[in-house]
């Protein structure tokens, strides 16, 4: 098999998206537009990855992973500028180039790879991805001689009318042989409407050459739409959301109303999952099989095992939910907290950087911060722990069987030996000693008959 060199190129100002950052940093589905184009072809598995930066793209240049050269572009001179500035990246190469664009974000391995294996059946010098467009308006078009063949590119700008009505538009994806990209690339000149270097003028030059130039026809001009606006952005968005919905249905999980889910690339269902109305799933989340995550519910880089129930608007924050535990609603679990396995965790609950033993139960309207609880505690409603003091955040261990009454506040840093108890409404300010009940609140005292006196006593002021 011929090596495979991929240049994507992304040094482009982006100016119609009206933002600070560039635009292969802004997101589909939660992940950077670059990000999406590197995860389909990685998929190739190309020897090299190129990608042609602005210069300034440091925030570009750090967001790549390991293993891609990134080219800097110090000038934007054009597309085919662009190619030149990533000729470092492959030198001493030799095989097919891969050439397309950061801003093309939903474009598909499967079609890369029918781009690749047109291209190498048909012993091409040069083949171009192309789509009918019913407005073609703002692409290059594909211009054909009389036998069909593809003569050349022309832009939008530098078209005739005739040629501006021809709808087969070039997507901006081409594979070229490595020798035949060079010698293009030593002969392109920005003679045209724009004065920039264009790429596309690779393609009629090796024609004139006499080389063989092809052209494949997509048939969804979804996958290779570009994006220059926000608002074609938040058409992309669409697009992937509806893709990313079909996955997870067909690998088996149940959407109960799909146009309202969110989920982000890369989210992970197990079967039989069932997600009500509204859910958003997103960052690194993973959830197991057999999970019923009702309604509003919002994971974001969460993990929740398997037969674990999410009542409504439950919110998972950077935290992870162990099988068969129950959560919420209005519950809320963040700061890389971990409910263990077969818990309960009841309404407007929240913990925070706290670890859940299994089979412990946290009633309503609790809330444990930087705390650890063993097995099979019970945190009774209205339970507080006092882990901030103004200044600095303490730990409060809790062992295992232990049972912490109603509205006790726990002031920490305090441990809880096991099988202790707390009575309610208790203020903790010590350590409890296993086995121990720990009251700390001042003894009921009832005085008898004191309503009727108290009444007696404004009937007669009344009266005077
Ligand atoms: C380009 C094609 C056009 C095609 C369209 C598809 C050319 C001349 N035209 O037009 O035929 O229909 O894409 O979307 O190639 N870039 C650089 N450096 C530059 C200029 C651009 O890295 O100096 C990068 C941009 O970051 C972008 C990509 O190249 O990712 C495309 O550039 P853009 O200016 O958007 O090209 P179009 O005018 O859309
Ligand atoms: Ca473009």
């Amino acid at each position: 098999m011929r090596p495979l060199a991929c240049v994507i190129l992304a040094a482009g100002q982006g100016t119609r998206m009206k933002s600070e950052l560039p635009k292969p940093l802004h997101e589909v589905c939660g992940r950077p537009m670059i990000d999406h184009v590197l995860a389909t072809i990685e998929q190739l598995g190309a020897e090299r990855t190129v990608v042609v930066v602005g210069a300034g793209a440091e925030r570009l240049v750090a967001a790549l992973g390991e293993g891609v050269v990134a080219c800097e572009q110090p000038e934007q001179l054009g597309t085919g500028h662009a190619a030149i500035c990533a000729r470092p990246g492959l030198d001493g190469f030799t095989g097919d180039v891969l050439i397309t664009y950061a801003d093309i974000p939903l474009v598909t391995t499967d079609t890369l790879r029918r781009l690749t294996e047109h291209h190498r059946a048909e012993g091409a010098a040069a083949t171009v991805l192309t789509t009918e467009l019913p407005d073609p308006t703002g692409y290059g078009r594909i211009i054909r001689d009389g036998t069909g063949a593809v003569a050349a590119i022309v832009e939008q700008r530098d078209a005739s009318a005739e040629q501006r009505a021809i709808r087969e538009i070039n997507t901006g994806i081409y594979l070229f042989d490595s020798e035949a990209l060079l010698s293009a690339l030593d002969r392109i000149s920005p003679d045209n409407d724009q004065g920039e270097y264009y790429l596309t003028d690779a393609i009629a030059i090796l024609v004139g050459d006499g080389r063989p130039v092809r052209a494949l026809i997509t048939d969804d001009p979804d996958e290779v739409m570009g994006i220059n606006t926000r608002v074609q952005l938040a058409q992309a968005e669409r697009i992937a959301r509806d893709r990313i919905r079909e996955q997870v249905m067909l690998a088996g999980a149940t959407l109960i109303d799909p146009p309202s889910t969110l989920i982000d690339a890369g989210v992970t269902i197990g079967p039989d999952t069932i997600i009500g109305h509204g859910c958003q799933l997103l960052g690194a989340t993973a959830i197991g099989a057999g999970c019923e995550i009702r309604s509003g519910v919002v994971l974001r880089s969460a993990t929740i095992g398997d037969r674990v129930l999410l009542r409504d608007h439950t919110v998972i924050d950077e935290g992870t939910v162990l099988d068969g535990s129950e959560v919420g609603p209005f519950a809320l679990v963040r700061g890389g907290s971990v409910v263990g396995r077969d818990c309960k965790m009841g309404s407007s609950a929240e913990i925070n950087r706290t670890r859940m033993g299994d089979g412990t139960k946290m009633q309503h309207f609790s809330y444990l911060g930087d705390t650890t609880t063993g097995r099979d505690c019970n945190i009774g409603a209205g339970v507080i722990t006092c882990n901030y003091d103004g200044y600095d955040k303490h730990p409060t261990v809790i062992e295992d069987n232990v049972f912490i009454g109603s509205d006790s506040i726990l002031i920490a840093p305090v441990t809880i030996g096991a099988g202790a108890y707390t009575g309610a409404g208790s203020v903790i300010t010590g350590d409890v000693p296993a086995g121990a009940l720990a009251v700390a609140r001042a003894r009921q005292k009832n005085i008898e008959g004191w309503a009727e006196r108290r009444r007696r006593q404004i009937e007669r002021r009344e009266r005077q």
